[in-house]
């Protein structure tokens, strides 16, 4: 949540701000701000809005080679002007941005910034104004920043500019992701790579608790204690045109379309030059050794582990909880005696997730982070990667991410099951290959699914998406997806579990989504349709090849049992798809939403 990008150099600084802040626009897109600092003094635009609100703001701006910007999603605060990023101390000297939340704002403002004019609602302002308290008492802008951060309880990734120091930008960072851009006669500062692609691809990681002095011509990373620490920077492993919508109207219709190719990546990735597969051996151990799994995770990724789940108890034979992360540490279940914890995160930052990973090191278990992102936080942390080869998910609904780490999970599971010994009938490798061919199958099918938003989701204000077995989750992320892009009221359900309150709800024309691509469970499913139809429901079943009967709204292409929600989801993420446009929504940025959630 947020964006953050900081450029000192010689070249303009607006417009490198403002390029950057649209590639981190996905991280929260409520309000957005920069401060640049030209020769003589700071000049601030903040707007309520979209950086396209901005660019406009900033239009007449004179040169400037250095600023920071920012791009928010509010946690303290409405969104607007006022509230946006960057925050000047009450002098002016001081202006920072901030991605996080501070804890213990309240205490600080009490216990020293008394009589303090403050201009916004954020915890954010606290900050600079410490800055600048500080600075009276050491008058040297580094310790004061110094000593600042080492108040500061929570997470932050922080950049900040002083109107008298034309050389320096100051960056710290907890919890939350800050990235530092090496270039030739400049530097950046980054919440992600993807943003800075343009000007560099070399990067500083950053840990927390770390102070850096960013400079046109050094970077210098220091502890809080002061110590330097020496770091080598790492290759931002992104293709610039993966961050770009190319011919598509939206990031989300794109995203959707590449799913067969990513299917066919990971095929690759995760396959030997012997057609064996491939997996790190630490990772092998780990999970051979495990006897039961905990899979957290978080929205759309949380409902790829509830497929998961059903890979590693039917494939491995290892027993496997998943869990939703924002509620693992209160309802924390009794553990095994040797648990394995798969974090299961597209973006690698859900701060949620991240809380359940420092809790668990800190009772001494083993972690394997599942994410689209090699070096966020998650992968980090944890003892153990898979990378999804997704490639950058930018639209904030996810959708080849989810597939991605199903088809990962579906590897792992394999995997696992053949380092143990196990016989399976069940090539994943070759039954994946299927899938990316149904998917293509699929995608070639939009007109379909656009006539039957058309004609069954237009005007609705509710859906109910109804499946059982893996069918039911994918009806969870099917609903997701629908509501969290159209705003139509959406709930998936277990088709038996209807009947026990929610039918209720059916009206004459209620739209209820069925999927039956089960053979086990199809004839009940359809029975729970019939239980719907009689109530006046709009009913719709989208079933698999082999399974269909005439009157069903869609079918899919047939593919093995087990990996039948990397097919049915395809027209679900659709549906939502032409809904959310059938409504005029903004697919890509829909409202309140953030992709990235980087805070509890
Ligand atoms: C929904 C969606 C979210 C994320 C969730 C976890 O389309 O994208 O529900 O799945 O916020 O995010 P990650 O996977 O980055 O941990």
């Amino acid at each position: 949540m947020c964006g953050i990008v900081g450029y000192i150099g010689y070249k303009d600084t607006k417009d490198i701000l403002l390029n950057g802040l649209a590639k981190l626009e996905y991280r929260g897109y409520d309000s957005a701000g920069m401060a640049v600092l030209d020769e003589e003094t700071i000049n601030l635009f903040k707007v309520k809005g979209r950086i396209a609100a901005l660019r406009k703001r900033t239009e007449d701006t004179g040169l400037a080679t250095m600023g920071i910007g920012h791009t928010r999603w509010a946690t303290h605060g409405a969104p607007s002007a006022d509230n946006a990023h960057p925050h000047q101390s009450a002098s002016g000297r001081f202006t920072l941005v901030h991605n996080g939340v501070i804890e213990n704002y309240q205490e600080l403002k009490e216990d020293y910034l008394d009589g303090v004019a403050f201009g916004s609602e954020t915890d954010t302002e606290v900050i600079v104004q410490l800055v600048e308290t500080n600075y009276e008492r050491y008058q040297d802008t580094a310790e004061a920043f110094r000593q600042t951060i080492s108040l500061l309880r929570g997470s932050y990734a922080i950049g900040l500019i002083d109107r008298e120091d034309h050389e320096t930008i100051y960056v710290a960072k907890n919890k939350s992701p800050l990235l530092v851009g090496l270039g030739d006669g400049f530097n950046v500062v980054t919440s992600d790579a993807m943003a800075t692609l343009k000007e560099t691809d070399q990067y500083l990681e950053i840990f927390d608790q770390e102070i850096v002095l960013v400079s046109r011509h050094f970077v210098e990373v220091q502890k809080l204690s002061g110590t330097v620490v020496n770091r080598q920077p790492f290759t931002a492993q992104i293709d610039v045109s993966d961050t770009e919508k190319g011919t598509y109207p939206h990031f989300m219709l794109k995203e959707i379309d590449e799913q067969p190719f990513v299917m066919r990546r990971i095929i690759q990735e995760y396959q030997d030059e012997r057609d064996r597969l491939k997996l790190d051996q630490d990772v092998r151990n780990a999970m051979k050794a495990c006897d039961r799994i905990y899979i957290i995770a978080a929205g759309t990724s949380y409902h790829a582990g509830l497929v998961g789940k059903q890979f590693l108890e039917k494939m491995a034979g290892i027993p496997a909880e998943v869990h939703v992360a924002s509620e693992f540490s209160y309802n924390m279940p009794l553990l095994s005696e040797n648990p394995l914890f798969v974090f299961i995160s597209q973006s690698g930052e859900t701060a949620d997730s991240r809380s359940v990973l420092v809790k668990i090191k800190e009772m001494g278990h083993q972690a394997l982070t599942i994410t689209n992102v090699p070096g966020s936080t998650l992968s980090r942390e944890a003892d153990f990667t898979l990378h999804l080869h997704a490639g950058p998910e930018i639209a904030v609904a996810s959708t080849k991410a989810y597939t991605a780490q199903i088809a990962v999970l579906a590897i792992l599971a394999v995997d696992t099951a053949r380092a143990k010994g196990m016989k399976l009938d069940f090539d994943p490798l070759q039954e994946l290959a299927i899938v990316a061919n149904a998917m293509e199958v699929l995608t070639d099918q939009k007109e379909t699914i656009e006539e039957l938003v058309r004609d069954n989701l237009g005007t609705t204000r509710n859906a109910f998406f109804i499946g059982r077995s893996s069918d039911y989750f994918v009806c969870l992320e099917g609903a997701l997806k629908l509501k969290e892009i159209s705003y139509i009221q959406a709930e998936g359900f277990a088709g038996g579990e209807l009947k026990h309150g929610t039918i209720a709800l059916i009206e004459e024309g209620t739209p209820v989504i069925a999927l039956a691509t089960q053979e086990n469970v199809n004839y009940s499913i359809r029975s729970n349709v019939q239980e719907v139809a009689a109530r006046g429901a709009n009913d719709m079943i989208l079933s698999m090849k082999g399974l269909e009967q005439d009157t069903d709204a869609f079918v899919v292409p047939h593919v093995h049992e087990l990996l039948t929600p990397l097919v049915s989801v395809v027209p679900m993420q659709l549906l939502a798809y032409y809904a959310a446009l059938h409504r005029d929504c903004d697919v890509d940025k829909p409202r309140n939403l953030a992709k990235s959630v980087t805070v509890e």
